[in-house]
């Protein structure tokens, strides 16, 4: 196996605490990395005490950190809704019912299409130094579509999300249930196979506590792990029902009360942040202060779509956190990469340590900070993916 040695890195973030100075971040100054072909990272350490390599990389005194894994993002759409962004920045809430455009025009694209706008997205991704994404169905609705959706995105990734409880298509308005029915029925029967998770946007308007718990027994019967949209719009039962079924994660947590922070700190189900919707929605941000000091393990993702939010960026995420939910820049660090990590369930990437993937992230900036301190500046220099640079 032919290994290669980075080194000169000013900061590497390897996320664990068995190295460097021991916080969560386990950051090591002036450090080098071994990296080998089969895509593993296999040393980290003090440059001065690194071994030798086949193949050496200077990094030029740049920070290193771990690639980011974005668990949330709808990438399979045809479409934009510009249109609504501008209303809304006029002063129209954001309504669940714009999903219902998206999913007209996903509809009547074809194979090809839809295929171009999610390699470009996750293109696009890519440059930003996102290295895992999670994809979700949702914009097709019907059996043909959604099973189609997850077939594309299952050319791009392992984390592939069945979300067929999107919202009710139109078809369906007079008979939610039987809507349901051919989510937990056939929908699910044609999807499961290509799908690693199953999610519900469980609010009101879309699908209430009995039939998101209908949507996510059937899936986690067929061996679906459980993800919700939850309490995105206002209160409601997403988060206690996530946390009761053992789902991996509850994504907007944008209205809690106590006991929802409660189930979430004393639970294995990760709290999942999406600021870039609160900021692309002017909606007031989630407490995660409160969940933080509480306990609860929390991830930051995209949430990127063509209604709620149309950024592919972990950086302004990650400014976003920093700025306007007053987490610290280590927080929102850890949050967009281990925090996403944990989201899905993977300990295999969101770190760099010996036997993680060797997906990482090199900035033009001397440390991790700069993510928040220059926001919107495009500091992903190099981005290495299994071992390679892309
Ligand atoms: O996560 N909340 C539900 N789904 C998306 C929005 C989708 C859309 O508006 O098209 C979200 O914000
Ligand atoms: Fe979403």
């Amino acid at each position: 196996m032919v290994t290669t040695l980075l080194s000169a890195i000013g900061s590497l973030v390897t996320n664990d605490p068995a190295h460097g100075d021991g916080s969560r971040l386990g950051e090591i100054k002036n450090a080098a990395m071994v990296i080998d072909s089969g895509g593993r990272v296999v040393w980290v350490g003090e440059a001065t005490r690194a071994p030798a390599a086949d193949m050496f990389v200077d990094v030029g005194g740049r920070c290193v950190i771990p690639g980011f894994v974005d668990s949330h993002a709808h990438l399979v759409f045809a479409g934009e809704r510009s249109a609504e962004f501008a209303a809304r920045m006029s002063g129209e809430p954001y309504r669940a019912g714009g999903i219902r455009t998206t999913v007209q025009h996903t509809r009547a694209a074809t194979d090809e299409s839809l295929a171009l706008n999610l390699a470009s997205l996750i293109a696009e991704m890519h440059r930003q130094g996102t290295t895992t994404v999670e994809v979700k169905s949702g914009y097709g609705l019907t059996v043909r579509d959604e099973s189609r959706a997850l077939m594309l995105a299952g050319q791009h990734t392992d984390e592939t999300t069945f979300l067929g409880a999107h919202v009710v298509p139109s078809e369906f308005e007079q008979d939610p249930a039987a809507y349901v029915d051919l989510v937990t029925g056939p929908m699910l029967e044609a999807c499961a196979a290509h799908a690693r998770w199953i999610d519900v946007f469980c609010e009101s308007g879309a699908f209430d506590a009995d039939a998101s718990r209908a949507v996510l027994t059937a899936g986690i019967e067929q061996g679906l792990g459980a993800r919700v949209h939850a309490n995105q719009l206002g209160p409601g039962p997403g988060v206690q029902l996530a946390c009761e079924l053992g789902a991996a994660s509850a994504d907007h947590c944008t209205y809690l009360d106590d006991a929802d922070i409660a189930a979430l700190a004393s639970s294995d189900t990760v709290a999942t942040l999406l600021p870039g919707v609160e900021f692309s929605t002017r909606s007031p941000y989630p407490d995660a202060r409160r969940l933080l000091e509480a306990g609860a393990t929390v991830a930051l993702a995209t949430d990127c779509n063509p209604g709620s939010c149309f950024t592919s960026s972990m950086p302004f995420c990650i400014a976003l956190a920093v700025r306007e939910m007053a987490m610290t820049p280590a927080e929102a660090v850890w949050a967009a990469t281990a925090g996403g990590a944990a989201a899905l369930r993977r300990d295999d990437v969101g770190r760099l340590s010996p036997g993680a993937r060797a997906d990482l992230v090199v900035l033009d900036a001397p440390s991790y900070i700069h993510l928040a301190y220059r926001p919107g500046v495009p500091l992903v220099t190099d981005v290495w993916k299994d071992g390679r640079r892309a």
